[in-house]
């Protein structure tokens, strides 16, 4: 049976209706949540138990999304489509390991990140693991929160000044409570920051 006109134009309403009302839920989701991505290279488990923790504390700032890749994983839309960002790496020769440092020069040559800046006021952070007390933790974070830096990223630290970190071998093998407890308050330190810069985007667009 073919449908009288005024009907038709009654269905179309509807559907119309439930189609906005959906696009509006969605958007609604979009601003009811913020989304922190945790990347991290790790071959023996130690960045990895790190990456973890950080999680923990991102997940206890209440309506965080948090999701959990290798840096290799990393595509432009988990990237770009997340609020914040904090990558960990194994010390490597006093430095973020070479995985990592790939990761960030993905950014132009598979992301097309700049000219436009895309990760322009994402909220970073950085977390290392060492072999050694003072062997390049802390160059490896700054590298990475240069790397940051230089995308004009609004970066932060918690758990240490520059990040979460810890020594994983000689005297302090593997990762104690205190070093996941210092990841787990850079977690939430990131939510916490990218929920205020959330809330407070309608007044930096204004003059
Ligand atoms: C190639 C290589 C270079 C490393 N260089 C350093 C270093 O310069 N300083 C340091 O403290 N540890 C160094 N380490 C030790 C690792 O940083 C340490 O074991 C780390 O916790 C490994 O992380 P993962 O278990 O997540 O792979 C090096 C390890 C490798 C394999």
């Amino acid at each position: 049976m073919i449908a009288q006109p005024s009907v038709r134009l009654f269905l179309g309403m509807i559907f119309l209706c439930v189609g906005c009302s959906h696009a509006a839920a969605q958007v609604q989701a979009q601003q009811d949540t913020i989304q922190v991505l945790v990347a991290y290279h790790s071959l023996s488990g130690n960045t990895e138990i790190m990456a973890k923790s950080v999680v923990a504390g991102a997940k206890s700032v209440p309506a965080t999304r948090v999701l959990l890749h290798k840096v290799g994983e990393i595509t432009a839309d988990l990237l770009f489509g997340s609020d914040a960002l904090v990558v960990g790496s194994p010390v490597y020769w006093s430095n973020m390991s070479g995985e990592v440092k790939t990761f960030f020069d993905r950014w132009q040559f598979e992301f097309g990140v700049f000219p436009e800046f895309k990760m322009r006021n994402k909220v970073g952070a950085a977390f290392a693991t060492g072999g050694q007390v003072s062997s390049g933790k802390e160059v490896t974070m700054l590298t990475i929160l240069a790397a940051m830096l230089g995308n004009q990223m609004i970066i932060v630290s918690d758990g240490g000044a520059f990040g979460a970190s810890a020594t994983t071998e000689g005297d302090s093998p593997g990762i104690d409570e205190k070093e996941r407890a210092a990841a787990r308050a850079l977690g939430k330190r990131v939510a916490e920051v990218t929920w205020m810069i959330k809330r407070g985007q309608t007044f930096s667009a204004q003059p």
